[in-house]
């Protein structure tokens, strides 16, 4: 906890919603859960959930996000802090399946994009790199959770637990794959 408080305070300040100590509990569960050795994160931001992902735990993290001014200060931080396991890719999540290097991930973190198809687009992401876990981000918010219900409809996705921390936050599993 000492340890996460203090790489966050290194970290630029952003204008927009993150994680906070307050999910250490969540991450710690998940990563317990999942047993993820390679993390997929879409949405980066300032950097506090990658602190989380790359501090509970010894999986490589990459993670994505379309960039904010802020965004390379903060990968800048994770750099120095994890440099065998932190990569940072700037790149909209609508692009990035010919951006990725060739890896498999155990669990893909949704946080990017809150609108409808935002969300489609990046739960499709799960299904075609065959991730067996994702965690998805402010559940509560209509947009997602209307997303959600559809891909459900189409893709099976079994909810594994819902934390309500914030905007609550949803592990799936990819049927599949149980
Ligand atoms: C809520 S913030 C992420 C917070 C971060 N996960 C945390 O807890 O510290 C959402 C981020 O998604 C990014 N984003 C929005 N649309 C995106 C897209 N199409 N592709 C990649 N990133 C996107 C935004 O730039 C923003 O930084």
């Amino acid at each position: 906890m000492e340890q996460i408080t203090q790489i966050f305070s290194q970290l630029p300040a952003t204008e927009i919603g993150h994680c906070t100590e307050a999910h250490i509990p969540i991450f710690e569960e998940v990563l317990e859960m999942t047993k993820a050795r390679s993390v997929l994160e879409i949405g980066f931001n300032a950097g506090h959930s990658a602190v989380l992902w790359l501090s509970l735990s010894e999986a490589e993290l990459l993670s994505v996000d379309k960039g904010v001014p802020w965004s390379e200060q903060a990968s800048a931080v994770l750099t120095e802090q994890f440099p065998d396991r932190f990569t940072y890719l700037q790149c909209d999540s609508r692009e990035i399946l010919s951006e990725l290097p060739d890896r498999n991930y155990d669990l893909l973190f949704i946080d990017g994009g809150h609108s409808y198809s935002m969300t489609i687009n990046d739960l499709y992401l799960a299904f075609v790199l065959d991730i067996p876990y994702v965690l998805i981000d402010d559940v509560k918010d209509w947009r997602v959770k209307l997303a959600l219900d559809a891909f459900i409809s189409n893709v099976p996705l079994q909810e594994i637990n819902t934390w309500h921390e914030r905007n609550a936050i949803t592990l799936y599993q990819l049927k599949e794959r149980m």
